[in-house]
């Protein structure tokens, strides 16, 4: 495996290329989430490149951008064992000048769900996928349904700004608790992990009232509230169309069920696809 840090560098690596490229851009800290990304690249495509790289214009004032966790050496081990060909590492120097031109996240999808109190993220979070998808030049990118509003926001993007790249989303994975796997994980304690499965158990059981044939998303809300009584506070339950529009009645096949909750400092999120 190759490691770079330079974008000449990785130019020049990636012109040594011949074939089809996978892509998974992360912030590092990798779990069992982001193998599952980077396997199906390896299965898919000729090559697979991975970045890391902790987006500074993707966190809001009085985030946890300093804390934010940086595995580095298990990271590249990790990467060089799955089989990754480049591992694209840059500082923010090579991401960013000093006056940079930004793109706004639609003014709807992207300020709903996480975008109404994290305004701002999805601009930054887009502004540097565009900046790595244009680097790598992939065929395909590889992108978790765990962030579902990212995800379709960055569909959204390729298909507007007519990129030539296969936006592939990815099922969430899970620890065997129903934990959906996320590197701020790390920042719970065995306490806070233990609450933190309200989130998971609310979805399953959106799902059995789903599959017993209640369709009212009113009445859903308020049993998934029931369950996620254990959690510090919630910040949204939503369901929607998968446009992110809020809908009344699920309609499978075009159904999410998102949540947002606090436990202790951490945020978490996870979703079902109905
Ligand atoms: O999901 C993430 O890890 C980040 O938002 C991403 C897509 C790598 C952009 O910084």
């Amino acid at each position: 495996m190759l490691i770079v840090k330079r974008i000449d560098e990785f130019n020049e690596a990636k012109s040594k290329l011949k074939g089809t490229i996978g892509f998974i851009p992360t912030m590092g800290a990798l779990h069992d989430g982001h193998l599952s990304l980077i396997r199906k690249s390896i299965e898919e495509n000729e090559f697979t490149i991975v970045s890391i790289f902790v987006n500074p214009t993707q966190f809001l004032q009085g985030e946890d951008l300093k804390s934010y966790p940086r595995r580095e050496e298990a990271d590249t081990r990790i990467c060089d064992l799955a089989g990754v060909d480049i591992l694209f590492i840059p500082a923010v120097k090579q991401m960013y000048g000093d006056d940079e031109l930004s793109i706004g996240a639609p003014a709807r999808r992207g300020y709903i769900l996480d975008g109404a109190k994290r305004a701002g993220h999805f601009d930054g979070m887009l502004q540097i996928v565009m900046k790595l998808l244009n680097l790598a030049n992939p065929t395909k990118a590889y992108f978790g349904k765990k962030d579902t509003q990212q995800l379709l926001l960055i569909s959204q993007m390729v298909d507007s700004y007519f990129m030539d790249v296969e936006i592939m989303p990815c099922e969430i994975i899970r620890e065997p608790s129903g934990l959906a796997m996320s590197s701020r994980n790390l920042y719970l304690n065995q306490e806070q992990k233990d609450r933190a499965l309200a989130l998971s158990k609310s979805l399953q059981k959106a799902t059995q009232m789903v599959l017993s044939h209640e369709m009212d998303a009113k009445y859903i809300i308020e049993e998934m509230n029931k369950i996620l009584i254990g959690v510090d506070s919630i910040e949204y339950i939503a369901i929607t169309d998968r446009g992110l529009k809020q809908i009344e009645s699920v309609v499978v096949g075009n159904t999410v069920i998102l949540v947002a909750a606090w436990v202790g400092q951490t945020r978490l999120i996870d979703n079902i696809w109905i």
